[in-house]
């Protein structure tokens, strides 16, 4: 996937940590900011974010490695293109257009589309975000859009009064409730929501579904609200 730096990005650390997999290192706190990441010491020294998932605690304050990592972050300039290669935690090792190689905020990216005539893959997609009911852009088809979004605990009751509704279950189990009635879903499973007819979908365990709809759709209809996602937001 291809994106385009919406701002400068300037390297933090000019030393950045590093380790191999079955290294020792010292844990730390956790991130407030990025929770995925720990502070971490490396037997050189050298202190900080690490993937916390990549580390193993022994429980005396140290852990084990559990994957080859750097914390080399990427510089870059507004309106640059870079390749994205894998997203951890809200951040993406990407490839510059020189060959360097190294982490970007992913608030600082905008994913581009991919050009109609290239296929894409849905699970490469789904695997570049993690928020809930928080729907990405993937294709668009006239003025149709193809969205993924991962689903998790119940949603806001809520109806389109211009528009049908289309999911389609990638993975996991989604119930789509009605006023009097509800539908169950699994995997290569779909449903059309009819216009005007009140739904509330509920995912008991993590859900991820294509929603097929015209652009400009709002998730939560007639109904606003906190879960209110904006539009035409790409993954
Ligand atoms: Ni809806």
């Amino acid at each position: 996937m291809r994106a385009t730096l919406l701002r400068d990005v300037r390297t933090q650390y000019a030393n950045p940590i590093g380790f191999h997999r079955g290294d020792v290192v010292q844990l730390g706190e956790r991130d407030t900011e990025w929770p995925a990441f720990a502070w971490t010491t490396t037997a050189d020294g050298n202190a900080g974010w690490a993937p916390a998932d990549w580390l193993r605690p022994l429980g005396d304050g140290t852990a084990e490695a559990l994957r080859d990592y750097t914390a080399r972050e990427l510089d870059g300039g507004a309106g640059d293109t870079v390749e994205l290669i894998d997203e951890l935690g809200g951040w993406w090792w990407s490839r510059a257009a020189d060959g360097r190689e190294g982490w970007l905020p992913a608030n600082a990216l905008r994913i581009e589309p991919t050009p109609k005539g290239q296929k894409l893959s849905l699970a490469a997609k789904l695997a570049g975000f993690s928020e809930h009911w928080s729907p990405r852009v993937v294709a668009e088809m006239n003025d149709v859009q193809f969205k993924l979004a991962k689903l998790s605990g119940e949603f806001v009751w809520h109806a389109h009064a211009d528009t049908d509704e289309v999911f389609i279950v990638v993975a996991g189990t989604l119930r789509m409730r009605f006023r009097d009635r509800e539908e169950r879903l699994g995997a290569g499973e779909m449903i059309v929501v009819p216009r005007g007819v009140e739904h509330c979908p509920v995912a008991d365990d993590e859900c991820h579904v294509m929603l097929v709809e015209p652009r400009g759709v709002v998730n939560t209809g007639d109904a606003g609200g906190a879960l209110t996602a904006a539009n035409d937001v790409w993954a």
